[in-house]
């Protein structure tokens, strides 16, 4: 059969995706099992058979970019009534069925545990039916051996676990991505030393709660261990974990290899013991500064970074000023900081009043932000002068004259492309830059001949 015939009968799909690095890494595998099935990928919408938005339930603005979305595609619909549009992702999982009350462009509803049946379910799209929606979640559904098909550039990210037991109560992500289920670690092995040999040098392990992965008797640490002993991969990196799993055995083997990046994205969400069991977060405020503290004793120069939500329901002014202490005792490398929206489906909103008025969940976010904004200031001025050893993933946004990589400890640093080279031979090199000045965001340097 030709390209043309074949395209005829299948078609072209264009992916577009919202949210976090599980739901990119998704993309790849959504892209994968489509090309399975004779499908080829589209790079823009305009001229697909099928689109599928890949779609995050997280924060309430989350929810609003697709129903924007949406309808700004509907023109394409009109024009081809035989596009198919489908929602895929958390927000499919977290509505269901809802999402086809909206009046909006959509054929298909499909949450994360079946993008193995989107090529059936758009063979019944096409023979007439329409609004189907699948949004079972499994117990055991990994995508244990589909190869994603993003493989961009030098690094790239590698599912190790899906889905999350411990229901804090703000957050959907146990409701849309079901419960803890850990993949293969032979396979996972397989997957990244397959990336290694294609010339992958870092990974970014992911999962909704990647250091509570556990499969055939290994856990997180055994698996870096594993990962270490194994493969031939540069750097290991992985996000996000939970401040409740963080053994000093995972933490020596961060301070002994250099290939195991120094670099803990610590969630912390609320400095106030009260919000925190409100918020079913499983440690105190003492508990996670003695967190703190054991991964600054071990791990030298290590990089931690967080996520703090203000105006979590019944949060008074004094609380609030309970996180200003933590941020201000701690100083985080860099933080996500977040305004609680309430969410369909938590226990938060079942059992609590989203209470605290919009302005003072603004005010308090500025108030945090600018005092986050000054410690990361701090913190990178502070590494002036500083020699990082740094991969080179890129050159920089702004010029093509600087290249860009992350120093172990993972903070963006960009420094000028030596004259007589270009990017291309220098992308995916590890050089030493001697940091020279520095901004809240992004470290500058030289890299030393
Ligand atoms: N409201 C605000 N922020 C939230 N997050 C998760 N759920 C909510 C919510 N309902 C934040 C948390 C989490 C990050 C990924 O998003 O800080 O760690
Ligand atoms: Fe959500 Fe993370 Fe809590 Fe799981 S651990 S419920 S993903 S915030």
């Amino acid at each position: 059969m030709s390209v043309l015939e074949l395209e005829k009968k299948t078609g072209k799909v264009y992916i577009e995706t919202y949210g976090c690095q599980m739901n990119e890494y998704d993309s790849g595998i959504v892209s994968s099992l489509m090309k399975d099935a004779e499908y080829s990928s589209s790079p823009d919408p305009e001229n697909s058979d099928i689109i599928f938005l890949n779609t995050c339930a997280i924060r309430e603005n989350a929810h609003a970019k697709i129903y924007n979305r949406l309808q700004s595609l509907g023109y394409l619909k009109k024009r081809n009534p035989k596009l198919v549009i489908g929602v895929l992702g958390c927000m499919a999982q977290n509505l269901g069925d809802d999402l086809f009350h909206q009046e909006l462009p959509l054929d298909l509803v499909v949450g994360p545990d079946n993008y193995r049946s989107l090529p059936e379910l758009i063979r019944r799209i096409r023979s007439g039916e329409n609004s189907i929606s699948l949004t079972r979640l499994s117990k055991i559904e990994t995508y244990d051996e589909i190869e994603p098909r993003v493989v961009n550039g030098i690094q790239a990210f590698v599912t190790i676990m899906r889905g999350c037991n411990n229901f804090c109560t703000f957050c959907v992500v146990p409701y849309t991505r079901g419960r803890e289920r850990s993949r293969d670690p032979k396979s996972i092995v397989r997957e990244i030393q397959d990336l290694a040999e294609k010339g992958i040098r870092q990974v970014t392990l992911l999962g909704q709660n990647v250091n509570s992965y556990k499969e055939q008797g290994t856990d997180f640490a055994g698996l870096i261990q594993m990962l270490l002993d194994e493969t031939t991969i540069e750097r290991i990196r992985f996000t996000s974990p939970h401040p409740k799993d963080f053994p000093v055995r995972l933490l020596r083997l961060m301070a002994q290899n250099p290939r195991f990046c120094p670099n803990i994205h610590l969630p912390l969400q609320a400095g106030n013991t009260r919000v925190l069991e409100e918020m079913k977060r499983s440690y105190s405020k003492e508990e996670f500064l003695d967190v703190v503290r054991e991964i600054r004793n071990i791990v030298p120069d290590v990089g931690i970074t967080t996520d703090i939500i203000v105006g979590f329901p019944n949060e008074t002014e004094e609380e609030f000023e309970d996180t200003l202490a933590v941020v201000r005792e701690v100083q985080f490398d860099m933080a996500f900081m977040f305004k609680y929206s309430e969410r369909e489906g938590t226990m938060a909103q079942k059992k609590l009043p989203d209470n605290v008025p919009e302005e003072t969940k603004s005010a308090r976010l500025t108030k945090l932000v600018d005092l986050q904004t000054s410690i990361s200031h701090e913190q990178n001025r502070a590494r002036i002068g500083r020699v990082y050893s740094i991969l080179i993933e890129n050159t920089s946004r702004k010029s093509e004259k600087q290249l860009c990589g992350r120093t172990p400890c993972g903070r963006m640093t960009v420094f000028p492309l030596p004259e007589e080279r270009s990017a291309s031979e220098m992308i995916g090199s590890t050089v030493s830059v001697r940091i020279e000045s520095a901004t809240s965001a992004t470290l500058k340097g030289r890299i030393l001949s």
